[in-house]
């Protein structure tokens, strides 16, 4: 089986960690550096993780992820927001492409202009569609790459997300995606994965 196989069928949502297990930082920036591989609209990269490692600060976002137990014995917990004006940045994200030559000042200008014409006339709810479905693709390799590192992860929505917004202090334009707790899955707590449906049932070929 190849090395990305073995990866995509041992992840699983791990049900709870082993307690007392730090991340050593060069395990999370080196997750991160290849995280910016990820894909992302336009390549605006919408996504934001807030990682939280403090005792303290996972205790408020265990009351505000509704006492999910797995958060107590978590090494971190992080929340993926994604960016609903990350369209404002596409001057910055593309001068490195004006300045190789890669795009001429016309074409650079029609870009940015493209861009914020969409995400401005399409509205919020597309605006607010993007920054959750950019920061989802983001975070599905991030457990990917946590994995292939040794992390185990789990994703969760189950969280109200004013009061985590609140406990973060996140900003008006970021709107808190995905939770992932990550740590060792403790062993002892996994469970058998759970049915799924035969392809012919999720997939059509129109
Ligand atoms: C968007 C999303 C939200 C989820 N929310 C939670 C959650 O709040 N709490 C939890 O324990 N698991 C949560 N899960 C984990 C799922 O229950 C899990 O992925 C599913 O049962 C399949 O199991 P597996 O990931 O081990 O293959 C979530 C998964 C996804 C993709």
């Amino acid at each position: 089986m190849s090395q990305f196989m073995e990866v995509v069928k041992s992840r699983r949502s791990a049900n709870k960690f082993l307690e007392g297990i730090q991340i050593p930082r060069e395990d999370f920036e080196s997750i991160f550096k290849d995280l910016s591989l990820a894909p992302s609209a336009f390549n605006l990269q919408h996504a934001n993780y807030y990682v939280v490692e403090d005792r303290a600060k996972m205790d408020e976002v265990f009351e505000d992820a509704f006492k999910q137990y797995k958060i107590k014995t978590a090494s971190a917990v992080i929340i993926v927001t994604g960016d609903k004006l990350a369209y404002q940045s596409a001057d910055k994200i593309y001068e490195g492409s004006r300045m190789l030559g890669i795009l001429d000042q016309v074409e650079y200008n029609m870009m940015i202009e493209m861009i914020n014409n969409l995400y401005e006339s399409w509205g919020d709810t597309f605006r607010h569609d993007e920054a959750i479905r950019n920061a989802s693709l983001s975070a599905m390799l991030f457990m990917l790459l946590a994995k292939e590192k040794g992390w185990d992860t789990c994703p969760m929505i189950y969280f109200d997300k004013d009061k985590i917004s609140k406990t973060l202090n996140l900003p008006e334009n970021e709107v808190p995606s995905l939770m992932i707790t990550i740590g060792k899955m403790d062993q002892k707590s996994d469970r058998i994965r759970g049915y799924r449906k035969p392809m012919a049932e999720f997939v059509r070929f129109v």
